[in-house]
């Protein structure tokens, strides 16, 4: 078979004149071969160039993979066969399994991200798990609770058990991971763990999110119950009626504070396989969910979330204090927080 290719690659080439055999039969199979050559050649080129614009991107918005001095041995270990103890993987125990952690603060997006996840068939994120003081209350607890999660027999409504190809859960990183965060990367990097980075650029926004959120739980603003997320219009203008006061002569510590613990979180997690991602990106641009399935090496799907944000337009609407947020930001690095609106 490979002879006759080669055969007739060198007719095509020299171009002889045709002998006896019948030209039309030798043309077919000629251009044949050519567009066969011509279609290798373009998914070549694809991959190549849907590969290098992957990377790139990877370093702008999102980072590398893998650290360039991560150990191989270790890049491989992201791929794991669990044996849950309380039940069987049935069809699916050959399939492999990623394990991740969403690594976010409070109001920054990670609830309507993690309703993301949960819509595709084959991801189990388990929620929030370490608000829970017992399973945080130090290292060896928490990696206890862990083991649990990434032997899949951590039970929630999120677990899709038989057929999970990524598992994981959200963890805010006041629930123990800057406390106990030496413990928990060597956890993450023994065992393949990937961390999901979500940030809020906007610390001002997300600030007013915090207070009225925090509002809302005495307050119950929703026919008596309080909600931390909304699935209609309504609720969310409802919710959004509320304008915190921010008491200025705290402001900026404050901003200065979230965005420190943002840094060094990234700082202790920068030798575990990450991810960082934006809530203003993923809001603007879904296809940053293409990536994260990339990341987790997961089959592509559409993934949707009934979730509806609660303030939306100019942030001036929503402080009650405006003029003297606007007055205490203007002229520092903060200042953009001020304009930014969606
Ligand atoms: C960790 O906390 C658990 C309770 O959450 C306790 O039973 C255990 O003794 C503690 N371990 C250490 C090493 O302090
Ligand atoms: C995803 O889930 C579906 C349905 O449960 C299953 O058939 C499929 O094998 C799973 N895929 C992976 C990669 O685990
Ligand atoms: C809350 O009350 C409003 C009217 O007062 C009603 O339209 C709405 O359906 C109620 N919502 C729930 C969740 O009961
Ligand atoms: C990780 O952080 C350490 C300490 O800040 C720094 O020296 C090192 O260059 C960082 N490594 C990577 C891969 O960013
Ligand atoms: C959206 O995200 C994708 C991949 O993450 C990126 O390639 C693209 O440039 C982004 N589009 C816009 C309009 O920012
Ligand atoms: C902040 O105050 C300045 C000066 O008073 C004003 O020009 C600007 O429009 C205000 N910015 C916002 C976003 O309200």
């Amino acid at each position: 078979m490979a002879e006759y290719i080669c055969v007739l690659n060198k007719d095509g080439l020299i171009i002889k004149p045709p002998k006896k055999t019948p030209v039309f039969l030798r043309m077919i199979v000629l251009v044949f071969a050519m567009v066969c050559g011509v279609y290798i050649c373009s998914i070549c080129l694809k991959q190549i160039s849907t590969h290098r614009k992957f990377n790139i991107h990877n370093i702008q918005v999102i980072d590398r993979p893998f650290p360039a001095d991560y150990p191989k041995h270790l890049q491989i270990s992201c791929e794991h066969f669990p044996v849950p103890e309380t039940f069987s993987r049935a069809e699916c125990e050959h399939n492999p399994v990623r394990y991740f952690a969403i690594l976010s603060m409070q109001r920054s997006g990670s609830g309507w991200f993690e309703t993301l996840l949960n819509s595709h068939v084959n991801v189990s994120s388990n929620g929030e798990i370490f608000s829970v003081l017992d399973r945080r209350r130090n290292a060896s607890s928490i990696i206890k609770t862990l083991d649990k999660v990434y032997n899949l027999d951590f039970y929630t409504s999120a677990s899709k058990n038989e057929c999970s190809a990524a598992v994981g859960f959200k963890w805010m990183l006041n629930q123990g991971v800057m406390v106990h965060h030496k413990e928990i990367v060597e956890y993450f990097n023994r065992r393949g763990v990937a961390a999901i980075f979500l940030f809020r650029r906007n610390l001002l926004r997300r600030m007013v999110s915090v207070m009225a959120n925090s509002y809302d739980r005495h307050a119950k603003l929703l026919n008596g119950t309080h909600k931390s997320h909304v699935h209609s219009v309504e609720e969310a203008e409802t919710l959004s009626k509320y304008k915190p006061t921010i008491d200025s002569t705290l402001l900026i510590e404050n901003l200065k504070e979230v965005e420190a613990t943002a840094a060094k979180a990234l700082e202790y997690f920068n030798s575990t396989r990450h991810i960082v991602l934006y809530y203003e990106d993923l809001v603007k641009n879904r296809t940053i969910l293409k990536d994260v399935q990339k990341f987790l090496r997961v089959p592509l799907m559409e993934l949707t979330s009934r979730q509806v944000k609660i303030h939306k337009g100019p942030l001036r609407d929503h402080v009650e204090n405006w003029e003297d947020v606007n007055k205490t930001l203007i002229g520092t690095s903060y200042e953009s927080f001020l304009r930014a609106d969606y």
